[in-house]
């Protein structure tokens, strides 16, 4: 899905940042430019960037070693 149609920057750009180590929605805006031009693509990049922190949230805590380091406490 294409979210910033100024700097063509779609989902899974976004994501790919995000897992190299963005830090949410800014480091996004650093690493490809999405919202710098007419900023309409604000409200989706902010809902997009939500999203898949969820999502690697969720990919840790279903993970074994992060589950058996928060049963160890
Ligand atoms: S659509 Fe993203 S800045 Fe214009």
């Amino acid at each position: 899905m294409l979210v910033c149609h100024c700097h063509a920057v779609n989902d899974a750009r976004i994501a790919q940042v995000l897992a190299a180590g963005a830090d949410g929605v800014r480091g996004v805006v650093r690493a490809t430019h999405a919202g710098t031009g007419c900023g309409s693509c604000l409200p989706v990049l902010r809902r997009v960037c939500a999203q898949a922190a969820d999502e690697r949230r969720r990919c840790e805590l279903a993970s074994p070693a992060a589950e058996d380091e928060q049963l160890a406490g």
